[in-house]
């Protein structure tokens, strides 16, 4: 069989990340976390004072950053030359902030080679918000995933609640919900599905069936 390119894309918290890792495991495919990108250069600029608005200096930045994804056991590490950022850049100050970068049109465009690089050789599950519609528009299947903002953020808070963190359901749900308006209504590259996307609520769906439902999509491919 063909190695494909599997293009997930949607909304915060939507059980992206979890799918794709597990939908990769299964067919052996790498596993690549598009948002861990941004997330980084959002940590560097926050770490070096770089104005999280400002494009050309963010495009510098990113230029003298050596970037890595490095695919590992439970998904995907994040290097920044030498320097492990993977669990740094999960923090909510990152979080909070990372839609102002990722909307300066000047990252997208410094940010483009790097995924398509990685995607490059097929046998790929990538996940992001525009993934199908501009990283990899000739992608193989396209799957535009999403949930309630209720069921979103009461996932997000199961999960930090299992982890031992701190979560607060009604913040978190505020947060996703202005994440997801940023995300969508910024100009470059937009948070939106695919015209041959397929949408896929998981709402009510577990994990096993969410990855049935793709792996039923990609008969349809191969
Ligand atoms: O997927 P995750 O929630 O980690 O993404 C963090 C942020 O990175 C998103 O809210 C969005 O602003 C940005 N992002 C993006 N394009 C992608 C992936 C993520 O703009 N392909």
């Amino acid at each position: 069989n063909k190695p494909l390119q599997i293009a997930l894309d949607g909304p915060a918290g939507a059980g992206k990340s979890t799918i794709a890792k597990t939908l990769a495991k299964k067919l052996g495919y790498v596993y690549i976390d598009t948002g861990a990108i941004y997330r980084a250069v959002t940590y560097r600029a926050l770490q070096d004072g770089v104005g999280l608005e400002d494009g050309p200096m963010l495009a510098e930045m990113i230029d003298k950053m050596d970037l890595r994804l490095v695919p590992s056991e439970n998904g995907q590490r994040v290097y920044d030359g030498t320097e492990e950022v993977t669990d740094v850049i999960r923090t909510s100050e990152v979080t909070n902030n990372v839609s102002f970068v990722a909307r300066q049109p000047e990252v997208r465009a410094a940010l483009m080679d790097l995924q398509r690089d990685l995607a490059s050789k097929g046998g790929i599950v990538m996940d992001g918000r525009d993934i199908g519609t501009h990283v990899l528009p000739g992608a193989d299947l396209k799957v535009f995933m999403t949930a309630t903002v209720e069921e979103r953020a009461r996932r997000r808070h199961e999960e930090n609640v299992s982890k031992g963190l701190p979560s607060d359901l009604e913040q978190l749900q505020l947060e996703i919900a202005l994440r997801d308006k940023r995300d969508s209504e910024r100009e470059v590259a937009p948070l939106r599905q695919a015209d041959d996307a397929h949408y896929l609520d998981t709402t009510e769906l577990s994990i096993d069936g969410v990855v049935e439902a793709i792996e039923h999509l990609m008969k349809q491919v191969i």
